[in-house]
C-alpha cells in the first residue's frame, strides 16, 4: 500500500441530480437527490432488502440488577419472521441503575456473541446456528470466551455517562459465510431467493436490515429514548451500520469505526482493500451487481461519500486508526469531507479540516472524523470520542 500509487480520481457529484440539475435546497435533497442515491446504493452495491416483519419478541430476562449494582440488564429475543418462531436475534441491554426514565442508547452488532461483550455470567450464550441446507462452514466458529471483547464495548463507561447500550450477535441475523443464501434471514424469503438476481440482498444488507428490526424493537422498549439512538459498528459491522443508518432516519447518529472499503472509505482512491478484493474474499457481502465494478473503480458512477451524505443532517462520526491502512484512513476522512456539503445544505456545520496523517483530534462539526493511533480495533479512546460526539448532539 503506497500513497504514491493512488490514481488521480474525480468523485461523482453529490449535489447534482441524475438529470444534471443542481441540488440547492433542503427539498431538492429530501425529495429528489436522497431517494436517487438510496436507490443507487441499493441497486449497485448492497441489494434490496424485503419489508421488515411486524414486531414479534419474547422477553428472555426481565429487568435484573447487574454489574455490581451499577446496571439493570434485560435480554429479549426479537424474531425475524413476524411470529414468535424461526430465526431471531437475542438483544442484550443494560441501562444505568440510576436511570429514572428512558435514556439515550447505543445500538450495535457484535462479532462473537453477546457473552463476549462483558464478563457478566448471566448473559445468555449464543444458540448454535440452525442446521443449514447450504454449504457447510469451512471453519467451525471459534468458541469465544465470556468478556473476551469487553474492551470493545466499554459497558461500564457507557453507563457512567448515563447511556444505555444494546447489542446482538450479527450471525443471529445471517451467518457470515458464503452458503448460497440458504441460511439466516435470507432463508425466510424463498420467493426472493427463487429469483435471485443482480440487486438481491447480500449479507451486509441483511445485517443492516437486522439493525433496523432491532430499532423496531428499541422504539417500543420503555428503557430507550428512541429519539436518541446512536448506531455504531466496527469494520464489516461498520459497513452494515452505515448502510442501515443511511436508510433509516430513526437513528439519530451513526458511528462508523474502521469500516473501510464498502463502508466509509472512498473506492476511487484504490488504496488498501479494493472492490475486486472484497468481492472475491467475501462473495456474499454485496449484491452481485457490485461485482461488476471489480477493477473498474474509475468507472463507478458512485462512491462512498454519497452514502455517508445520506446520514445528513443526523450525526455522523467516522473513526479511523492510523495503522489501519487496509481500511484507508485517508479515504475515510476524504469521504466524510466530501459528504460534508450535504450536511451544510441541511444546516449542519460540516467538516472543513484538512487531512493529517497523524491526527488524533476529533474534527469539530458534523460530519466529524476522528483518528486515533494504533490498529484496527475499538478502544476505550474511541468510546470516549463517540460519547463526547453523542453528548454534543444529544445534550445532557
Ligand atoms: C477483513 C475485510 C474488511 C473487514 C474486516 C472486518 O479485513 O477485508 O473489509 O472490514 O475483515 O470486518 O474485520
Amino acid at each position: 500500500m503506497d500513497e504514491a500509487q493512488v490514481p488521480p480520481f474525480v468523485l461523482p457529484e453529490l449535489l447534482k441530480a441524475a438529470d444534471g440539475k443542481a441540488v440547492t435546497s433542503k427539498d431538492d435533497w429530501r425529495w429528489k437527490r436522497r431517494p436517487e442515491l438510496l436507490a443507487l446504493f441499493e441497486q449497485e452495491m448492497y441489494g434490496q432488502a424485503p419489508a421488515r416483519p411486524p414486531l414479534a419478541f419474547a422477553v428472555l430476562e426481565e429487568a435484573t440488577p447487574a454489574l455490581e449494582g451499577k446496571a439493570l440488564r434485560k435480554q429479549v429475543r426479537v424474531f425475524f419472521s413476524g411470529r414468535k418462531e424461526g430465526p431471531a436475534m437475542d438483544v442484550l441491554m443494560y441501562v444505568p441503575a440510576t436511570a429514572s426514565g428512558p435514556v439515550p442508547f447505543f445500538w450495535g452488532l457484535n462479532f462473537n456473541g453477546n457473552h463476549t461483550v462483558s464478563a457478566d455470567a448471566a448473559i445468555a450464550l449464543p444458540r448454535p446456528a440452525p442446521a443449514s441446507s447450504g454449504k457447510p462452514r469451512l471453519k467451525p466458529l471459534k468458541p469465544a470466551e465470556r468478556g473476551s471483547e469487553a474492551s470493545r464495548w466499554q459497558i461500564e463507561a457507557v453507563l457512567a455517562h448515563g447511556y444505555g447500550t444494546a447489542t446482538a450477535w450479527y450471525e443471529d441475523i445471517d451467518p457470515d459465510y458464503d452458503d448460497g443464501f440458504q441460511n439466516g434471514v435470507h432463508a425466510l424469503f424463498p420467493e426472493i431467493e427463487a429469483r435471485r438476481g443482480g440487486t438481491t440482498w447480500g449479507s451486509l444488507a441483511a445485517w443492516a436490515w437486522g439493525l433496523r428490526v432491532g430499532m423496531d424493537y428499541l422504539v417500543r422498549e420503555p428503557w430507550c429514548d428512541a429519539a436518541r439512538v446512536g448506531l455504531h459498528g466496527h469494520s464489516r459491522l461498520g459497513k452494515a451500520a452505515v448502510w442501515a443508518g443511511a436508510q433509516d432516519e430513526r437513528f439519530s447518529l451513526v458511528i462508523s469505526n474502521n469500516s473501510g472499503c464498502g463502508g466509509a472509505a472512498l473506492s476511487k482512491r484504490f488504496f488498501g482493500e479494493n472492490v475486486g478484493g472484497i468481492n472475491t474474499n467475501f462473495p456474499h457481502w454485496f449484491c452481485s451487481n457490485y461485482h461488476q465494478w471489480k477493477g473498474r473503480e474509475p468507472d463507478m458512477p458512485f462512491d462512498q461519500h454519497q452514502l455517508l451524505a445520506l446520514v445528513a443532517p443526523r450525526g455522523l462520526l467516522v473513526g479511523s486508526a492510523e495503522e489501519d491502512l487496509w481500511a484507508d484512513p485517508e479515504g475515510e476522512f476524504l469521504a466524510a469531507r466530501a459528504a460534508s456539503p450535504a450536511f451544510v445544505l441541511l444546516g449542519e456545520k460540516g467538516l472543513e479540516a484538512h487531512w493529517k496523517r497523524e491526527n488524533s483530534a476529533i474534527s469539530q462539526g458534523n460530519p466529524a472524523h476522528w483518528q486515533r493511533p494504533g490498529k484496527h480495533d475499538v478502544t476505550d479512546q474511541d468510546w470516549e470520542r463517540w460519547m463526547s460526539f453523542a453528548r454534543s448532539r444529544w445534550g445532557k
